[in-house]
């Protein structure tokens, strides 16, 4: 899962052409930039590749997700209901807003559960937000319904699978918003970045003059003259991180066809063994970054572990992930309970999360890299048989 494994002289060449023309400001210069943009390049790329009418490249997932809320209104105190099962950025997105993260349970998938969110709605519900983790998709018909029936956005938190489907539809452009990230641990990077996508004009529009400081980005006059909408940030990516990016999306399918081809073996020998692999809303559209086979007990996940390590192939047990699983977030366990702009948090007691407790501890999870030899991939699928009979 870590994107610099494919870089070669292709990315190389397109940094080398940032850098010969002196260009790498994404805005301004029009005149002397000979009309060309690689951030838009960038943008326009993953607009064809996903069907979004607009989309944004940010500085990092984290920044498409702050820019996302900021774009749909959410305002201190609002309530989003998201899954406990994430990389902690979700929540320091809804933090940074100062809104309140409420958590749903999450399905045999794995993913936020639409009728558990369903459940949690209030009149400060102002966002669901699910999550699609290790390269699956979370339950999107499920989720599109429910936001339209209660008119509450949906912001579909894709910053780990940036090429992923689900029911032919890419991840990201199903949603009101839809954020993916390129950061060093990505399938695809470029350094720090990343992309938020919407089908909604004004949205769009306050994102895009949020992410830079309220710029409106005309290209009819300087970029000191072009006037202000409101006060935002700085979540610009430069020219380079543009360029990257371009050559990332044009890599995208021969990654993914390479990590679905490893996931293949190893999932086919696991299931063969008698393994039960994690259940899919959409098995086309997986990333397959992932491995992850469900064990009867936590007990059983734990036999299984520590099998294929003598097996040698190491893996995780999800449950123990302390940057994926809530449970683990002292200072959101410190925010608990709390009067908290005019609203009040959760408790965030683990015993709330009995429900991804309990389907985490048995998770058992292989990471895949792109660029893995057969001998690598056949050691994973010999560990996985060899772990299956130590544990079923
Ligand atoms: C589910 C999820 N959301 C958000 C992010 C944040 O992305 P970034 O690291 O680009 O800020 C990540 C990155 O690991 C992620 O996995």
């Amino acid at each position: 899962m870590a994107g610099a494994e494919i870089f070669n002289s292709d990315e190389v060449r397109a940094i080398a052409d940032v850098i010969e023309r002196k260009m790498i400001h994404r805005y301004g210069s029009h005149d002397s930039r000979g009309g060309i943009y690689r951030a838009e390049d960038f943008e326009e790329k993953a607009k064809a590749l996903t069907g979004s009418k607009y989309a944004l490249a940010l500085s990092s997932g984290t920044a498409a997700l702050i820019t996302a809320l900021k774009g749909i209104g959410i305002r201190p105190g609002d309530e989003i209901i998201t899954s406990p099962f994430t990389f902690i950025a979700t929540v320091e997105a809804i933090v940074a807003c100062d809104a309140v993260p409420v958590f749903g349970d999450i399905d045999e998938t794995l993913s936020l559960d639409a009728a558990s969110a369903e459940r949690l709605i209030t009149p400060r519900t102002k966002a669901v937000m699910p999550v699609h983790m290790f390269g699956v998709a979370a339950d999107m018909d499920a989720f599109t319904a429910l936001g339209r029936k209660y008119g509450i956005p949906i912001i579909e938190d894709a910053c780990e699978v940036v090429g992923g489907t689900y029911k032919g539809r890419a991840l990201g452009s199903i949603g009101t918003c839809g954020t993916w990230s390129f950061d060093p641990n990505k399938t695809l990077t470029v350094g720090e970045g990343g992309m938020v996508f919407t089908d909604d004009h004004d949205i769009w529009y306050r994102m895009d003059c949020y992410h830079d400081h309220g710029h409106i980005h005309s290209k009819e006059h300087d970029r000191g003259a072009e006037g202000k909408f409101g006060l935002g940030v700085n979540y610009r990516i430069s020219e380079v991180q543009g360029a990257l990016g371009v050559v990332a999306l044009e890599k995208m399918p021969a990654a993914l066809a390479a990590l679905r081809a490893s996931k293949k073996k190893i999932v086919d020998a696991g299931a063969a063994a008698g393994l039960t692999p994690r259940p899919m809303h959409d098995a086309e559209g997986d990333t397959a970054t992932h491995v992850i086979f469900m064990l009867p007990t936590a007990e059983a996940a734990k036999r299984f572990q520590a099998a294929a390590k003598e097996a040698g192939a190491g893996c995780a047990i999800i449950a123990d992930n302390t940057w994926h699983y809530a449970k683990h977030w002292q200072a959101l366990a410190e925010m608990g309970g709390r009067e908290y702009f005019g609203n009040r948090t959760p408790s965030y007691a683990p015993e709330t999360m009995a429900q991804a407790e309990s389907l985490l501890s048995r998770a058992v999870m292989f990471g895949l890299n792109i660029r893995m030899s057969d001998e690598a991939v056949d050691g994973i699928a010999k560990a996985v048989r060899t772990a299956a009979k130590a544990s079923l």
